[in-house]
């Protein structure tokens, strides 16, 4: 592995009990790279993420994060398909205590700017059950942003919103991940959501997850509006490539 890699998994295989949920897998992925993960249900994607969040050991192979063990809660921050924010905290002390549990400033003015960054403006008084879902969802990757580590794990995090409220927060997932310069590793089931957002696409076979296709995706990351971005037929090329990998591995599994 070079020092860049951010995250390196190699010959891991995963196993509970006599179940191989993935694997062999090896994998790098540089620093700043957006990777996302596509693939069946239960072919092992949050198992792989739960591997690079340190959350669990892998039975055979290491897995590395910036060249070390991952640790647990530690180096990476974590998005899930819920928010899982503390109700009896406001909008903004659930975000002021991620900043503290780092070890950071935790100022109004700390809070406020992270939450403009991800579009909320004017709700850090708020309940967490007074703002839309997709809202809470922004205040989840606020909080994820709030622990200054290079690493964004996102499992399914936009899965449980409509189509319209989706769509802006990739879009604003997509140019925060730019400025931030975060290394991402995000995974879902949306072929569209994997070309929109990803600098590269990794389609895994049905379980036990190994790679099936492994794609840079070469679409420019500043300059063009999403729908812009949409029409291009690039666009419609990538994700045509990633649709065929992803029916053909899941008709092997039928
Ligand atoms: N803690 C566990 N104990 C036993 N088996 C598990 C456990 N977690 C996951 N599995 C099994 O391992 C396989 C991979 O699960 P995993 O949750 O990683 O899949 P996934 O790709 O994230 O699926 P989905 O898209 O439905 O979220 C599945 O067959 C699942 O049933
Ligand atoms: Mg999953």
């Amino acid at each position: 592995m070079s020092s860049a890699d951010a995250i390196a998994v190699q010959g891991v295989e995963h196993r509970y009990g006599d179940v191989t949920a993935v694997g062999p897998i090896d994998l790098t992925v540089p620093e700043g790279e957006f990777l996302v993960l596509v693939g069946a249900s239960g072919c092992g994607k949050s198992t792989l993420l739960r591997l690079i969040a340190g959350f669990e050991e892998p039975t055979f192979g290491t897995v590395r994060t910036a060249g070390e063990p991952p640790v647990p809660g530690r180096g990476a921050g974590l998005v899930f398909q819920q928010p899982r924010l503390f109700p009896w905290r406001s909008v903004g002390g659930n975000v002021a205590l991620a900043l503290k549990y780092a070890g950071q400033p935790a100022s109004e003015a700390d809070v406020d700017l992270l939450l403009e960054r991800v579009g909320l403006h004017g709700v850090a008084r708020r309940r967490t059950w007074q703002i839309s879902g997709g809202q809470q969802q922004r205040v989840a990757i606020a909080r994820a942003l709030a622990v200054d580590n290079p690493l964004l794990l996102l499992d399914e995090p936009f899965a449980a919103l409509d189509a319209l409220t989706r769509e802006r927060l990739q879009e604003d997932l997509r140019r925060v991940s730019h400025e931030t310069g975060r290394t991402c590793v995000f995974v879902t089931h949306s072929v569209d959501e994997a070309v929109f957002l990803g600098s590269r696409v990794v389609v895994l076979t049905p379980r036990p997850g190994q790679i099936a296709l492994d794609l840079p995706i070469t679409l420019p990351r500043t300059g063009l509006a999403p729908d812009e971005l949409r029409g291009l037929p690039e666009f419609a090329a990538l994700r045509a490539e990633v649709g065929a990998a992803v029916r053909t591995r899941s008709e092997v599994s039928a």
